[in-house]
């Protein structure tokens, strides 16, 4: 049977996990990427569309549209890079060079176009931080009642944070951009369906790749220890346990960008809790932090449904089973 491919729109900082995110994505079946907006965060903007004119190289994919966003958040910072991810975003790996070219328009409008494009159809992924969706609500406050679905990376509801105490990276880097983005959604009178499912480090911490995973999907691919696209897998994902071992957490990856785009395809993945979210913008220990009213003490109409609950086995067997024979097609042809 041949799967129904819904249109899928993704804004990265590309980022180890957000290229295995993308890598997901152009795997599945059941997805067409219509276009990646490129979002300064884990590398500056640059990087980040360098990073994805390579990936898609390396995939061989030629149709998809690349943008580039603000190179400052909405309140004019230049901030510095993750360390996570290395100096390039890719970790130790390196990426086939690209002669592609920008789209002509940056990522605020790419969201718009892609939603206008896609009206009522369209399933956004943002795994990064959110300045250019908030850019596209400002030029377009219609944008949640065109999308689908919108999946975001960012934030963490019961859980403490990765970039400060109390801080997601992704809210933490532009907190002006996800308060817009969560109100925007408060505002709108869209279906319950349409409210942002919220992948917080609560659930996407527990994404913890190893290297037991990484032979898996060499397995699924055909065991050539030469196929281009998992050898940029292994060395990119290689640089990131060793600086989530040096962090403390072990020899893992915690994959958070793959688990939004897994979700954004297929929100059985997920269970989630709807609830009202917003973004503290003030606070000199806490700017950043996304604050959860979990009981309704706002008194406002829930704006998120917020993921509390996913089984990692089955996300790892699913990514396994697409990225692999993917990888597998990409070699042999
Ligand atoms: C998020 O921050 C980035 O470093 C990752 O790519 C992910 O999107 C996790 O907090
Ligand atoms: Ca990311």
């Amino acid at each position: 049977m041949v799967a129904v491919k819904a249109p899928v729109f993704v804004d990265v900082d590309t980022g180890v996990d957000d290229a295995l995110a993308l890598i997901y994505l152009l795997a599945s079946p059941d997805a067409h990427v219509v276009g990646i907006a490129s979002t300064g965060g884990n590398v500056a903007v640059e990087q980040v569309c360098e990073n994805n004119f390579g990936l898609l190289e390396l995939c061989r994919i030629t149709d998809v549209p690349v943008s580039k966003g603000s190179s400052e958040t909405l309140a004019g910072a230049i901030l510095a890079s993750s360390a996570v991810h290395g100096t390039r975003g890719l970790g130790y790996a390196d990426l086939p060079p690209s002669k592609r070219r920008l789209t002509d328009y940056d990522s605020a409008a790419a969201w718009v176009h892609a939603a206008h494009d896609f009206a009522g159809e369209l399933i956004g992924v943002a795994t990064a931080p959110l300045t250019n969706l908030a850019l596209a609500l400002r030029a377009e406050p219609a944008l949640p009642t065109l999308l689908r679905r919108l999946v975001i990376m960012g934030g963490a509801y019961d859980y403490r944070g990765n970039t400060n105490p109390v801080t997601e990276w992704n809210i933490g880097f532009d907190p002006e951009a996800a308060a817009e983005v969560f109100a925007a959604w408060s505002v709108n009178a869209v279906a319950p369906q349409q409210l942002p499912i919220l992948c917080g480090l609560d659930l996407t911490r527990r994404i913890a790749m190893t290297p037991e995973h990484l032979a898996r999907l060499a397995t699924a691919a055909g065991s050539n220890p030469a196929n281009p696209l998992i050898r940029v897998i292994e060395d990119a994902t290689r640089f990131y346990m060793e600086a989530y071992h040096g962090l403390g957490h072990g020899f893992v990856a915690h994959l958070h960008d793959p688990l939004a785009a897994a979700a954004a395809l297929d929100p059985q993945l997920i269970t989630t809790q709807a609830a009202t979210v917003d973004v503290e913008l003030t606070g000199t220990l806490t700017r950043g932090m996304t604050v959860t009213d979990w009981s309704g003490r706002w008194g406002r109409e829930p704006n998120a449904h917020i993921g509390v609950g996913v089984d990692p086995l089955v996300f790892f067997d699913r990514f396994i089973e697409r990225v692999g024979p993917f990888a597998r097609r990409l070699d042999a042809n």
